[in-house]
């Protein structure tokens, strides 16, 4: 593969879970190692629900404990709070002058608020505009994200493309990646894992509170003995997550043979689950011991960052006539 640009961003609106982990933040990993990457802590975003200015400031610092904690690596990637650049904020408004009303009002988080009869302001309106000029900002190639953000790359691209046709080839045109298997992480009820639905395992939550809210976990009522369909079942597919192919196999087959119970599937995963973020774990209250360290990391990701995107900027602004000169 030849090396590409890579952006995402991550809300600090609460403590990552682990459809957060699976479905993205695994995949900013992976894609450190032969790409550029971009990687930031959406804080503008998260603005417009979060509105305690000290539990913004914190989940933005955990954010960046978090997602080092877990193997980002600032010497390969570029970490950064997405406020530290006011360049993307401007580039916003250059795409909002090409997003069309009824293409923002078919994105789903402001469908949903709507229909729920909740007054929306114009941030949420907007948000997948601002999540455009994240995305234009770096040249991104290649966006990882879970299946929710879907839609907003698709708006991304529309923008871009209707932006070139208008300019000229001013913007890369993105797509998505989605992880096979993770896309659309389950949580504890086996709906999609998200905050707002509190079905979420917090990826650093304490082991025995993990085992606890894994315990409970909502389950089918058939019979121990009835042969089950793995797949559709959210307590194999996160139990997947975690393990290799050879235990996913046998599990499988305890599944299809059937005679088992879902407590000691349970067990299991809350097993590997703790083993598995454990390192992380130990890293993580590291580098809490070292907390000057996250803000020089964080503040050389913004000067890498708002060099790219000064460029764009630049570029963009000359195609449309903003520049003179
Ligand atoms: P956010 O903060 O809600 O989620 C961060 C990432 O986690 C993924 N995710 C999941 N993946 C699989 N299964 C789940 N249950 C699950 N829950 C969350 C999300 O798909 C996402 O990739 N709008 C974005 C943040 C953003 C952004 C961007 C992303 C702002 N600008 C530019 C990419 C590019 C958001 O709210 O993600």
């Amino acid at each position: 593969m030849t090396s590409m640009r890579i952006l995402s961003g991550i809300q600090p609106t609460g403590r990552f879970h682990w459809g957060n982990y699976f479905g993205a933040i695994r995949q900013y990993i992976a894609l450190q190692e032969e790409n550029e990457a971009y990687y930031f802590i959406a804080n503008l975003h998260a603005l417009t629900t979060v509105r305690e200015p000290q539990r913004l400031r914190e989940a933005t610092r955990d954010a960046a404990l978090d997602l080092l904690a877990l193997g980002l690596d600032p010497q390969r990637a570029v970490l950064f709070v997405q406020s530290d650049v006011p360049e993307v904020s401007e580039l916003c408004w250059l795409l909002m002058t090409v997003a069309p009303l009824g293409l923002l009002e078919r994105c789903h988080a402001f469908k949903e608020k709507k229909a729920r009869g909740l007054m929306a302001d114009a941030g949420l309106f907007t948000y997948p505009v601002l999540m455009a000029a994240d995305i234009l900002a770096y040249d991104a190639d290649l966006v990882p994200v879970g299946e929710d953000q879907v839609q907003h790359i698709e708006v991304c691209r529309d923008l871009a493309r209707s932006f070139n046709h208008l300019f000229g080839e001013v913007f890369t045109i993105p797509r998505a990646q989605l992880m096979e298997r993770a896309a659309k992480v389950p949580g504890t009820d086996g709906e999609k894992m998200s905050k707002s639905y509190g079905n979420t395992i917090e990826i650093f939550e304490e082991p025995a509170a993990v085992r606890k809210k894994v315990m409970r976990m909502t389950t089918d009522s058939r019979p121990m003995e009835e042969p089950k369909d793995p797949e559709s079942d959210h307590l194999y597919q996160l139990y997947a997550l975690f393990v290799g192919e050879g235990e996913r196999q046998a599990m499988a087959d305890l599944y299809r043979r059937g005679g088992f119970g879902y407590g000691d599937v349970k067990k299991q995963l809350a097993a590997v689950a703790e083993q598995f973020f454990a390192e992380a774990r130990q890293r993580r209250a590291e580098l809490v011991r070292h907390g000057e360290r996250v803000d020089e990391i964080l503040a050389q990701g913004a000067v890498r960052a708002r060099r790219k995107a000064g460029d764009v900027l630049r570029r963009a602004q000359r195609a449309c006539g903003l520049s003179i000169a």
